[in-house]
């Protein structure tokens, strides 16, 4: 009954994205002007609740809800509440979102009476403003009174900043040390060419072993075998006595241990976050009552999980290796 893909790989992390749109704009993820899907190609929330449980019957034991910004989608509380039910079955490990931290200020303490222990929180800088240039539309001080109600309603949080040369390199010491001093995870991210951007990707991107050489001038890193199921390979900071995560795509490939597929808000499924392969599950979801049609197509969409991605960036390679953007699957 489990998903194995040909590779012998358990797939037991599902990522839903709920909805591609978003509050925010940042510069490595979107476009200024983006053009979202019609909402009419939506699914409606009682469908991703069937897709997801279906997922569920069939091995999936962690599931995070993604964006875009997964609490901009309308009602999206009702959905979380309704997927916590496999928590308390026991079908579910964990449920958790990755969140821009926007509209966290209405929903933590509802998200915490949900099930949910933990969620991360994507922000690349603590100063104003070069918060709101990154993304564009984005205040800080907003997210920042997010993470206090996200605290305060008994919620663990990780950090995400994505590395960028030149724009947070220099600070991201001092958002470690924040993150760790608040009793919070980190994690750095490489970033990954997704999209047609406005900015110069070659310029932006920062080899995370770089950062690491140059955070072990100021900081002791241990390695140490925490693991949360996501790509992330973690050292303890002696310093600060936290965890700070490194998630590398780009120059230490971890696809090898892939445990996750993508669904988007259309129902889509990606296979792999860097192949432009997918499979519509819309159609066979809508055809029957039953789930029969769509357990086969999800079998055979896992028979044609890739290897792995092809990403790079360089500067002859001056287009994205997708074409899509980050928002449609929330990475
Ligand atoms: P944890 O459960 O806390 O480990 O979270 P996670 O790392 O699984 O999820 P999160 O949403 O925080 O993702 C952090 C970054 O990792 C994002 O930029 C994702 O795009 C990236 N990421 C997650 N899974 C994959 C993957 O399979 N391939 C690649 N290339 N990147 C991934
Ligand atoms: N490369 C790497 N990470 C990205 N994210 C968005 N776009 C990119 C990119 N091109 C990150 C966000 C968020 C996570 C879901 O993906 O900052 O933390
Ligand atoms: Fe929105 Fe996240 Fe993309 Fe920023 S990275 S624009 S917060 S989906």
């Amino acid at each position: 009954m489990d998903m194995i893909d040909p590779f012998g790989r358990a797939i037991t992390y599902l990522r839903v994205s709920v909805t591609d749109r978003c509050d925010f704009r940042c510069v490595y993820c979107m476009a200024e002007d983006m053009a979202f899907l019609p909402r009419k190609d939506l699914l409606s929330l009682e469908e991703l609740d069937r897709l997801c449980t279906v997922f569920i019957e069939k091995g999936v034991r962690k599931l995070r809800l993604t964006g875009g910004e997964p609490l901009v989608r309308k009602n999206i509380m009702h959905l979380v509440r309704e997927l916590s039910r496999h928590l308390r079955s026991g079908a579910l490990e964990e449920l958790t979102l990755t969140t821009n931290g926007s509209q966290l200020w209405r929903f933590a303490g509802e998200l915490a009476d949900a099930g949910v222990r933990r969620i991360n929180v994507s922000l690349d800088t603590l100063d104003p403003e070069k918060f709101h240039a990154i993304t564009r539309w984005g205040h800080l001080d907003k997210v920042m009174a997010g993470i206090d109600a996200a605290q305060q309603a008994g919620l663990g949080i990780k950090i995400n900043a994505v590395a960028l040369r030149g724009f947070n390199d220099m600070e991201l010491p001092d958002i470690l040390r924040w993150a760790h001093g608040r009793g919070m995870d980190m994690t750095v991210i490489e970033t990954m060419p997704m999209g047609e951007i406005d900015a110069d990707r070659t310029d932006q991107y920062l080899p995370l072993s770089v950062l690491r050489a140059q955070l072990e001038r100021q900081f002791t890193l241990t390695d140490i075998p925490f693991r949360t199921g996501g790509p992330a390979r973690y050292v303890e900071v002696a310093e600060t006595g936290g965890r700070l995560g490194f998630i590398t795509p780009m120059t230490h490939n971890f696809c090898e241990s892939c445990n996750r597929v993508r669904l988007t808000c259309t129902g889509t499924l990606y296979m792999c976050l860097g192949q432009e392969d997918a499979a519509d599950l819309r159609a066979p979801l809508r055809a029957s009552e039953g789930n029969e049609l769509l357990s086969a197509a999800i079998d055979e969409a896992i028979g044609r999980k890739p290897k792995g991605h092809d990403f790079i960036i360089d500067r002859r390679t001056n287009r994205p290796s997708v074409s899509r953007h980050m928002s449609v699957t929330g990475g």
